[in-house]
């Protein structure tokens, strides 16, 4: 039985990308059957729609930043209806709560481009260089009601090199996403 994967993203879905890719070549025996962005310009919806997956935009009813909690509500109660098994956050932006949670316990992961608990929050490539930080990386957590504070799943270091700016230490970063995110969701199965 294939698992039923949920994408949320907000941006450009390139880690979206690298889990159709781990679907495609083997690594992973999944299937996406949704995604959603709280952004209509989001290109992660472009990527499902090319792929022929059902791409929706979620009614964020105005609010720049909030998740309203009946949007949650919906959301989950048609997550349950496509007998979704995991849910993948992947660059989205708004924090998620009860509705969801108590929805899909275990089984809401985001990536987070450091190494938690170091640098929660926006931009947390720009937070490691400015701090000075030799090395960062990016985390797969279980989603809980904070933000970026759930148990680890897995996590892969990517050093800091001399000269990088945050772009170039954001790519080098998301190489690494890329490889971690289709891992760590078997990771997660295999200790649902
Ligand atoms: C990634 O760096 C992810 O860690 C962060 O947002 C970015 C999303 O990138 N949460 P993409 O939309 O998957 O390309």
């Amino acid at each position: 039985m294939k698992t039923r994967l949920a994408v949320l993203g907000s941006g450009s879905g390139s880690n979206c990308q690298s889990i159709f890719n781990a679907i495609d070549d083997g690594r992973l025996n999944a299937e996406v059957v949704a995604v959603y962005s709280d952004n209509p310009e989001a290109y992660i919806l472009e990527r499902a729609r090319l792929r022929g997956v059902p791409a929706e935009v979620l009614d964020c009813r105005g609010y720049k930043n909030k998740f309203p909690l009946e949007t949650q509500a919906a959301l989950a109660e048609r997550l349950q209806e496509l007998r979704v098994d995991l849910i993948c956050l992947a660059g989205f932006m708004r924090l998620v709560k009860a509705p969801l949670l108590e929805a899909f316990p275990r089984r809401i992961l985001n990536i987070h481009p450091a190494l938690l608990p170091a640098f929660p929050g926006v931009e947390a490539w720009k937070q490691a260089l400015q701090a000075g930080a030799a090395r960062t990386g990016c985390t797969v957590h279980y989603v809980d009601a904070g933000m970026d504070t759930g148990e680890v799943i897995m996590q892969a270091q990517v050093p800091v090199l001399p000269g990088d700016t945050a772009e170039s230490l954001h790519a080098r970063i998301q190489v690494q996403e890329h490889i971690l995110y289709p891992a760590a969701i078997l990771s997660a199965l295999a200790r649902l």
